[in-house]
């Protein structure tokens, strides 16, 4: 195991995309940021310097910061922000994954240009479960806004109303020739006949879930959220905000020039974002004249497409990386996802659009929810979030106003140490229907089961997939429908657990597990590091 340095710079940078400049926050003036690459096994230190205006805050999304939440990095959850002129290292061990991440910031909707790819290669002498690929390329989908992105979150937080979409969707920053103004901005990969290639792709897009597809060209998912997968071949993919997929792909076709593209799905009855996002996959030797085909995209309403391809996703669970589903459960959650109204004398109809779990919408506290908890700080969060919704309704039935009131709190559930848990996400009809792609911060869970309508809990527990689930960290609860996880709480601290669509976090879907220390020496949340933000 080795020791590696990184030193983030966070600066602000003039970066023209559509032929429209604006001042953008970056690390180390870079749009997307730069890649951290380590082993399993390494020890990463991160020195993050503030010369932004913003606070800052880096969250490693899918390290599992075992006892480590201090290096977990969401604002007020696990840290105060980095304030301007400040820095702070982020100090951790990368244990027992390898496969591909990604960092971001996770302060506001600053992540919107300030993430990249975190690539952890296996222990030397350890190969990947699949054919050794000739070379691998990282593809980070995300968003371009002209408007100010701060000016977005104020306009869909405070006033109510879902702010304006982005203006682009982009491969590595880069929006591709569909685009006006944007040949010159198209992320291209060059490949041999013959070889084969690994793509490690990231969904870094604020509030879109994308399909992806190249031209010509099937692709063989071999990982996701860095754990491998039982290889299946497909025409495309679907990747929510939060997740990473990797997926091996052959330079078997006529050597040419093949687009790759990235769109939408769809699936709330208020998007019409259909902005297509190219790249190109070119064969040595082709002429840069030579016009590329576009790929065939599932059509951006196609939940069909998007349940098929989900269940496909089985965990490799071999005996060198085996499945281990808690098979019986200590705690059974049940948390309703949904929208409803408050009254808000400032906003236009004077009410405020609100996101809850269990009608409840997050408030984010001013003072860590780690530290309240390491250092017994009282006040700062109630430990009472309910296990089940208040009163049971027919979730994805007609719809109901009585269900529509929604309380507001920083109210978070506790957990024993070591104890298993079953989480059943379920979507409701309240306001909208809509996936909601859910991250679990310090954990992965296994996804035992998906189904749409009401989750049945006399019926359902029976299909549940306890051999081979797919495990990750992020996972899409289908739109009207339910989605059960599972996994065992054996990382004491306090863990964020939200939607990873900017927009619905804005609108408080979200709220944390207080996970107990455990009785050993070594089950405890580690003391603080020195440089941790003061709040
Ligand atoms: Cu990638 Cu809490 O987020």
């Amino acid at each position: 195991a080795a020791i590696k340095n990184y030193h983030f710079d966070i600066q602000v940078k003039n970066v023209s995309r559509l032929c429209h400049a604006k001042p953008i926050v970056t690390v180390n003036g870079r749009f997307p940021g730069p890649t951290i690459y380590v082993r399993e096994g390494d020890r990463v230190l991160i020195n993050v310097t503030n010369h932004a205006q913003y606070n800052m805050s880096i969250h490693w999304h899918g390290l599992k910061q075992y006892r480590n939440g201090w290096a977990d990095g969401p604002a007020y959850i696990t840290q105060c922000p980095i304030q301007t002129g400040n820095s702070y290292t982020y100090d951790f061990n990368v244990t027992g994954q390898r496969g591909t991440l990604w960092w971001h910031a996770h302060i506001l909707w600053l992540r919107a240009t300030v993430h990249g790819a975190f690539v952890i290669m296996p222990k030397p002498g350890t190969p990947f479960p699949f054919p050794q690929p000739h070379q691998e390329f990282e593809l980070l989908f995300g968003e371009w806004w002209h408007a100010d992105v701060e000016d977005v979150v104020k306009q869909g937080t405070n006033m109510g109303l879902p702010p304006n979409m982005s203006d682009a969707h982009t491969i590595n920053g880069k929006p591709g020739p569909l685009f006006p103004c944007s040949e010159k901005h198209t992320f291209a990969i060059e490949v041999e006949s013959g070889k084969t290639y690994l793509l490690r792709i990231i969904n870094a897009a604020l509030n879109d879930e994308l399909f992806f597809a190249i031209a010509g060209h099937n692709m063989t998912v071999v990982e996701v959220d860095a754990v491998y997968t039982k290889p299946f071949s497909t025409q495309a993919i679907l990747i929510a905000p939060g997740q990473t997929t990797n997926v091996l792909v052959q330079a078997n076709q006529v050597p040419g020039r093949y687009f790759m593209a990235a769109r939408p799905y769809m699936d709330a009855p208020l998007s019409i974002d259909n902005k297509t996002a190219a790249g190109i996959l070119q064969y040595k030797g082709i002429p840069n004249t030579f016009l590329p085909t576009l790929p065939q995209l599932p059509a951006p309403n196609d939940t069909e497409f998007a349940l098929s391809y989900n269940k496909k996703l089985r965990s490799l669970n071999t005996p060198r990386y085996p499945a281990k589903v808690p098979l019986k459960v200590d705690r059974n959650l049940f948390y309703t996802v949904g929208f409803g109204k408050n009254s808000c004398p400032t906003c236009l109809n004077g009410t405020k659009l609100l996101a809850s779990l269990n009608n409840i919408s997050f408030v984010m506290p001013q003072v860590a929810l780690l530290q309240a908890h390491h250092f017994n700080i009282k006040g700062v969060y109630r430990v009472d979030f309910p296990d089940r919704p208040p009163t049971p309704f027919n979730y994805t039935g007609a719809p109901l106003t009585a269900n529509l009131g929604t309380a507001t709190g920083t109210r978070i559930g506790k957990i024993a140490f070591n104890s298993t848990v079953e989480l059943v996400l379920q979507d409701t009809n309240l306001l909208t229907v809509e996936s909601h792609p859910f991250h679990l911060h310090g954990y992965n869970f296994f996804v035992v089961g998906t189904g749409i309508g009401n989750f049945d809990p006399a019926k359902d527990p029976a299909k549940y997939n306890l051999v081979d689930p797919v495990e990750r960290n992020t996972v899409g609860v289908p739109t009207g429908g339910w989605t059960a996880i599972r996994f065992r709480a054996d990382n004491p601290g306090v863990w964020f657990l939200h939607c990873h669509l900017e927009l619905h976090t804005g609108w408080g879907l979200k709220t944390a597990f207080v996970v107990e220390d455990g009785p050993g020496a070594d089950q405890s949340v580690l003391p603080p590091p020195k440089d941790l933000p003061p709040c």
